[in-house]
């Protein structure tokens, strides 16, 4: 399999910035917005660029794929696409947006590509290989800037905004700094290059953070058992951290299940 690794290791980082490419070119004429749920919504770029992703991974490879928009089911060998992560910020104008492609092997990520195009960010990773940004190594804070921690807390309507508040609530009481920036990704990415402390989120989606636990375990940082119970098909809360904080981290999340 690690020739067939490569192969499709080399083929996401150029699907990720074909991606990024095509949703770029639509950004201008987006047309009407599809509400899906309240304060979530999809345009014609998510449409377009997973159908994409899904064309070039069948020419290719003719492997399975699960994707935010169009679904799909589990696999030996999948790929988990969000086609694009931060879609509000993306529909703002705003530069914090990004095409998170991950591959599953045997219920195993193995590879994580993040292309943030408007930030010049690509980040790259295959487990036991080390991750990279721009084609540079990549190595989580390790605390060593010396001040607080910083974590980004995603958060969406699938949990409400009482246990939003209270894991605020305990993070300030710790003494942990928190930002919300609306990409749960890059979040996972930021941590990943030493930017953030960590990401928590109380639920969320595989699309949104497989890639990203590909770059922060390889960038020596601590993630969840995100997997487990279902979690490729039914979400979870995640845990993503320098291991400095995973204890506190932890304790944090705790009052939620
Ligand atoms: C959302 C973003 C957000 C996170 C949510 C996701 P979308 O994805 O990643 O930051 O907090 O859980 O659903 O809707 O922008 O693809
Ligand atoms: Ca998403
Ligand atoms: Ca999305």
């Amino acid at each position: 399999m690690s020739a067939a690794l490569a192969a499709r290791h080399a083929f996401a980082v150029e699907l990720a910035r074909e991606a990024g490419d095509l949703a770029i070119s639509i950004r201008q004429n987006l047309g009407a917005l599809e509400s899906k749920e309240p304060m979530d919504y999809a345009t014609r770029a998510d449409h377009d660029v997973e159908a994409l992703i899904r064309r070039r991974v069948a020419e290719r490879f003719g492997d399975a794929v699960i994707g935010e928009e169009d679904g799909g089911a589990p696999a030996s060998v999948v790929w988990v696409v969000d086609p694009i992560d931060g879609t509000t910020n993306f529909i703002h104008g705003t530069p914090r947006w990004c095409i998170s492609i991950a591959l599953l092997v045997d219920g195993e990520p193995e590879i994580g590509v993040i292309n943030a195009p408007d930030e010049g960010r690509l980040f790259a990773a295959r487990r036991g290989q080390g991750a990279l940004l721009n084609g540079a190594p990549l190595s989580v804070s390790g605390l060593r800037h010396g001040a607080s921690p910083v974590v980004e807390t995603g958060w969406s309507p699938r949990r409400s905004l009482a246990a939003y508040g209270e894991l605020i609530t305990r993070l300030i009481g710790d003494g942990i700094e928190f930002r919300r920036n609306g990409s749960g990704a890059l979040g996972m990415a930021d941590v990943a290059c030493g930017r953030n402390d960590g990401y928590l989120e109380l639920h969320i989606n595989a699309w949104d953070v497989l890639a990203g636990i590909v770059l922060v375990r390889e960038a020596g940082g601590w993630v969840n058992g995100f997997l487990d119970n279902d979690g490729l098909m039914r979400g979870n809360p995640i845990i993503a951290c320098t291991p400095e904080i995973q204890q506190r981290l932890m304790a944090a999340i705790s009052f939620s299940n």
